[in-house]
């Protein structure tokens, strides 16, 4: 016991930001684990170990408790608090598969289509190191408001008790869906709460819209360059994914023309900020698409991940002009892609069947998650959350463009737009976006190249930039050594070119 006593004088003195009680009660915990206090040992009382080491006994009251939490002490009124044995782990024995089940095979042909092997392909060549991250578009950790996050999930906790911890319904906390609603008329979009529906995320949203309305064989139309995740959601449920040329503005309306009445069952667009390319549609144009859309019968999905990510106003979103637009949205981007919300806004008459299919596939998103965004949007903290990050990420593309600008190859094309998350470079004729995705990743930078985003698995020589992840010195730092890497890759395939040119054609 004395030992102990030392030990938890020694943690007292030790800097560290977790609480009192639970250093302590981890140094008591690692006396039980290791043996050292015996099973059925009376620990010595509050007022005792409290003086013994000269904190309040309150503190060694709040300890005990911990560790009857832990399971570690058990306390028997009137007699004292004494040592459990310790839970002893066991190796969990060693399962032979049984090799009769014949794995392949049994995979369906969906689940291994092309596009749903991308991510693999890819992923294999990213190693441990400390890249600096031009391809992520997640909130770096300092524009996370985690301790917010915190105080919202204490309140709702305590102020709901088990009540948050139960199923919810399948379309979502109404209070949440209101707050929602109320956000949405800020943006100039209708959206009643009963025509909303909470998703896991606004890549659930995708599937729900995905299962709705796709047979397998069904045809849906994207831009050239899509949301990889739509894609897959899409190919997941066995449609057929029909690349629409684009111009500068978005899907071009001559092509769109040629689509016949009945034959494509949904055009998906993002019109603010098209991941990947981060071409924003004109008003103008999307006045075109939505004219189209009604003229054809061939509804529109519009997925406006990025809305309210820059102070620039983008053009009104579609949904804001016509009531039978799928609209999905996202708190990932600007808030933290880990609470797993988002929403779909359907047409009314849709709603009903995507209720059911919500509940089919997860009995409703998580209950606690939508206590505690409601409660965040309710505080005011989104509204000052996103004053915070919008000032960051203009000036965070500013830079990035700067410095491309500053050392591109001048056979490379940048496009800078105006908002959003996303920069588009097109790599000189002959350059394939995955060799200098590799290229950039031996340069300690890792970008998104554009074969990842093609709806034809296709070379593409494009590649995606984001500024999200990373701070602005990394982003200068970032955008300089990439440029090295396609300065790097241009200098291999022109000396390529011309050992060839020089070569004998043998055998021709
Ligand atoms: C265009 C687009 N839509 C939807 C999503 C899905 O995001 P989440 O499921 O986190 O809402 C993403 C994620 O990157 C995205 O880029």
């Amino acid at each position: 016991m004395d030992m102990l006593v030392q030990h938890l004088q020694a943690a007292l003195e030790q800097k560290n930001e977790a609480p009192l009680y639970q250093v302590l009660a981890d140094t008591f915990a690692s006396f039980i684990n290791s043996g050292e206090l015996e099973e059925g040992l009376k620990l010595p009382t509050s007022r005792s170990l409290a003086s013994s080491i000269g904190i309040h006994r309150n503190t060694v009251n709040k300890v005990y408790e911990e560790l009857n939490n832990r399971g570690l002490v058990k306390s028997v009124v009137g007699s004292g608090t004494f040592v459990n044995a310790p839970q002893k782990l066991r190796e969990p024995p060693a399962l032979q598969g049984t090799s009769a089940i014949p794995w392949n095979s049994l995979v369906s042909s969906i689940a291994t289509a092309e596009p749903l092997t991308r991510y693999h392909r890819l992923n294999r060549y990213v190693g441990e190191g400390d890249y600096i991250n031009l391809s992520r578009m997640h909130p770096s950790n300092e524009l996370i408001p985690s301790e917010l996050i915190r105080k919202c999930t204490d309140t709702v906790i305590r102020e709901n008790g088990p009540a948050v911890f139960g199923y919810g319904s399948a379309q979502g906390l109404a209070e949440l869906r209101q707050l929602i609603s109320v956000e949405l008329h800020r943006a100039g979009i209708p959206a009643d709460k009963d025509s909303i529906i909470i998703t896991t995320g606004s890549q659930q949203a995708l599937d729900l819209v995905a299962r709705l309305l796709c047979n397998p064989g069904d045809t849906i139309l994207m831009e050239e360059h899509s949301y990889t995740g739509a894609i897959n959601a899409f190919t997941s449920i066995g449609a057929t994914i029909r690349p629409m040329p684009c111009d500068e503005d978005g899907p071009l309306l001559s092509a769109l023309e040629s689509v016949q009445p009945g034959s494509a069952k949904a055009l998906y667009l993002m019109p603010s900020c098209s991941n990947p390319t981060g071409r924003t549609i004109s008003l103008e144009r999307r006045k075109e698409l939505l004219e189209w859309s009604t003229r054809k019968g061939v509804p529109i999905i519009e997925d406006d991940y990025g809305a309210d990510l820059d102070d620039e106003s983008s053009p009104r979103a579609i949904r804001g002009l016509d009531a039978n637009i799928i609209y999905l949205g996202t708190f990932s981007k600007k808030l933290a892609p880990a609470l797993r919300v988002g929403f779909i806004i359907s047409p009314v008459d849709l709603v009903s069947r995507l209720i059911s299919l919500k509940q089919a596939m997860d009995l409703g998103t998580s209950l606690l998650q939508q206590y505690v965004l409601a409660e965040f949007i309710k505080r005011g903290y989104l509204r000052s959350h996103l004053r915070k990050i919008q000032p960051v990420y203009h000036n965070r593309r500013m830079k990035l463009a700067e410095t491309l600008e500053k050392h591109l190859p001048a056979e490379t094309r940048l496009r800078v737009p105006d908002s959003g998350v996303l920069l588009w470079l097109q790599l000189p004729a002959g350059l394939n976006s995955e060799d200098l995705f590799r290229e950039a990743l031996d340069y300690g930078v890792l970008v998104s190249p554009g074969s990842f985003h093609s709806v034809s698995p296709l070379a593409s020589s494009g590649i995606r930039l984001t500024f999200c992840a990373e701070d602005e010195t990394r982003l200068e730092e970032g955008g300089i050594n990439l440029c090295k890497a396609i300065e790097s890759l241009l200098h291999r395939a022109q000396s390529f070119t011309n050992t060839n040119r020089s070569a004998p054609l043998d055998g021709v």
